[in-house]
């Protein structure tokens, strides 16, 4: 048993569901919980927040809800927020703990499709594929010529990969397959076993940035990671290298790297997250070197599905008094 309180059998427990997630969730939570729901895309402010949560044993969140340290010192007998995302940066975990309310999130189902789109961020920058499509939509292509729209090769080239977690790893497990040399930098060195399988090679940040073609972020957002890439890593990579980023914006200084991309200091970048969204710095919607896209790495049909009924599944665990398979601090649990 948890140290958390479990649920009186007579109890029907509440639960809010801040915005729209997949109908599978709100059936599952249905099954044995009252749910606060409204299948809208608004999300809630701060206030609402706290006001809809009264009342509530769980919250499923999302990562558009802010839960700082004020709203969760608000939150009266909510005993778990269940993040619908691997990310829990928009969750103050340390006020949450010591209110003894647990955090989950949805970390593995995402792990393979990140990994494919932050491929898929780079192949496009590489060889200039939102370039083409729209020189082909607007009616530009009016003969072949022998360099129309040339970019960059992958195959061979040297992947820099900032951060060898659980995705991370998958994409440089992909990399094995354009042959290319993998150096990457972590806190914490990854297990020799690991290097060899994955043909890692764990280099300082200097390094990495100096020599990779592609560099490829996946830390998760901390004070020690905020702005990771600035204007001075951006000043070390190489006039021809590319920038992709599938973590959290604020690791990245958009000001600098519009700045940088304007400039020529690197040849591009692929961006799925930024620091302030939806808000995007808008020099880099003027850019052709920079392809964009609206978070959503994550985003195939299949693991946004899981991701739901992941943190529904997280919720129930704690609702029912067993320990979540999901749970961030861990220091709510004693067993
Ligand atoms: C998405 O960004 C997530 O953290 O799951």
């Amino acid at each position: 048993m948890g140290q958390l309180p479990s649920v009186p059998r007579v109890m029907k427990p509440s639960i809010l569901v801040t915005k729209r997630v997949y109908s599978e969730a709100i059936e599952y939570l249905k099954t044995f919980a009252e749910v606060d729901y409204e299948a809208t895309d608004d999300g809630l402010a701060p206030q609402e927040l706290v006001e809809r949560a009264r009342g509530k044993q769980a919250i499923v969140s999302q990562l558009t809800d802010t839960f700082s340290a004020e709203v969760i010192s608000r939150l009266e007998g909510v005993w778990v927020l269940a993040n619908v995302a691997v990310g829990f940066d928009n969750i103050d975990v340390g006020a949450a703990t010591s209110r003894r309310i647990a955090v989950t999130n949805t970390p593995d189902v995402l792990t393979e499709t990140t990994a494919d789109f932050a491929w898929a961020l780079l192949m496009a920058a590489a060889r200039r594929i939102v370039e083409a499509h729209q020189f082909l939509h607007s009616g530009q292509w009016r003969r072949w010529t022998i360099d129309l729209l040339v970019g960059r090769d992958v195959h061979g080239r040297t992947l820099g990969i900032f951060g060898m977690g659980r995705i991370g790893q998958a994409v440089a497990r992909r990399a094995r397959g354009f042959g290319m040399r993998v150096l990457y930098h972590d806190s914490v060195r990854a297990a020799e076993s690991l290097e060899r399988e994955l043909g890692l090679e764990f280099t300082a940040p200097d390094r990495l940035l100096a020599e990779s073609d592609f560099v490829t972020l996946h830390v998760p957002l901390l004070d020690s990671t905020r702005k990771l890439i600035g204007a001075a890593e951006l000043r070390k990579m190489k006039p021809t290298a590319i920038l992709v980023n599938t973590s959290r914006g604020p690791v990245v200084d958009e000001a600098a790297l519009a700045d940088a991309l304007s400039r020529g200091v690197i040849a591009g970048a692929a961006l799925d997250v930024f620091e302030s969204e939806p808000h995007v710095h808008p020099k880099l919607l003027e850019l052709d070197n920079a392809v964009l896209a609206p978070h959503i790495a994550s985003a195939s049909v299949d693991t946004r599905r899981r991701m739901c009924l992941m943190a529904a599944e997280n919720a129930a665990a704690v609702l029912e008094g067993r320990h979540p398979p999901n749970l961030v601090n861990t220091e709510v649990w004693q067993s």
